[in-house]
């Protein structure tokens, strides 16, 4: 198919090749920037934790970053750290970003955005390094669905410590702009796992008859959620990305002491 296609008169042949007239680079090449800057946020945020900006939790509150959910991770480390120090953030990553790495739509992204394998439909290749998911190393990006059964456990991790940051000690129950942006941060994340394409696999998929049951109706039904979801795979993982990028950086913006959070308790 491929080679019919740069067989046809003006298709593209060389590297960024193409008779393409739109802006076709635009998304690679903004996908690039805002991949390297979220991306390479994060990356400094699991290992940052002295600084001007080092303090990722609400002294007193349970408001704390979701990068370093959940806190009792936190709390063994500090048990720990007399025999060895690792961020928590680190230990919790472990599963969210494999997770994200190997995303069927982020694969897409990146490998145009960054590999130029292809840069973009109709556009020359930088030389046709892509040779299929079967080999090493990108054999490794079946392992989505593994990651994606971790990534599930975080959902009802992220959704407790939004909701924990609505109850300061001593002070009882409230809600202030923090706390919702936790909330929105969960609910993101959490629309982001349940519209991934292995989720969708793993409910509605290896089925030849969704009616033959009750057990298989109750699954057509969740698929059909599902799948509702995955139309806006793209849509959920931008947006949560950008969140949890917006909220890490808020919480130490109020826990470092730069800005206060307009809240119902007025103390932080
Ligand atoms: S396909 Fe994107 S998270 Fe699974």
């Amino acid at each position: 198919m491929v080679q019919a296609l740069a067989s046809l008169p003006g298709t593209a042949r060389g590297f960024m090749q193409t008779l393409r007239t739109d802006r076709w680079w635009v998304e690679p090449a903004l996908v690039f920037v805002s991949m390297s800057l979220f991306f390479g946020w994060l990356t400094v945020s699991i290992l940052m934790d002295f600084g001007p900006l080092g303090h990722y939790e609400v002294e007193g509150t349970h408001f704390l970053s979701p990068v370093f959910e959940p806190t009792w991770l936190s709390a063994i480390n500090a048990d720990w750290s007399g025999a060895w120090y690792l961020s928590p953030a680190f230990i919790v990553l472990l599963g969210p970003v494999p997770f994200r790495a190997t995303c069927y739509y982020y694969r897409r992204a990146y490998y145009r955005s960054f590999f130029f394998s292809p840069p973009g439909c109709a556009v020359g290749d930088v030389g046709e390094t892509y040779k299929g998911e079967a080999k090493l190393p990108l054999i490794m990006q079946n392992a989505h669905r593994f990651f994606m059964y971790i990534a599930l456990i975080f959902v009802p991790l992220l959704w407790i410590g939004a909701i924990r940051s609505l109850h300061v000690p001593g002070e009882g129950w409230g809600i202030g702009l923090g706390s919702a942006f936790l909330l929105l941060n969960a609910f993101l994340l959490m629309m982001y796992t349940f519209s991934c394409h292995s989720l969708r696999h793993f409910i509605g998929g290896g089925l030849n008859c969704f009616s033959c049951s009750k057990v298989t109706r109750t699954r057509k039904r969740l698929w059909d959620y599902v799948t509702t979801f995955n139309e806006r795979h793209r849509l959920w993982a931008w947006s949560s990305l950008l969140v949890i990028v917006f909220v890490d950086i808020y919480i130490r913006l109020v826990a470092n002491g730069y800005i206060t959070d307009p809240n119902t308790w007025s103390k932080f």
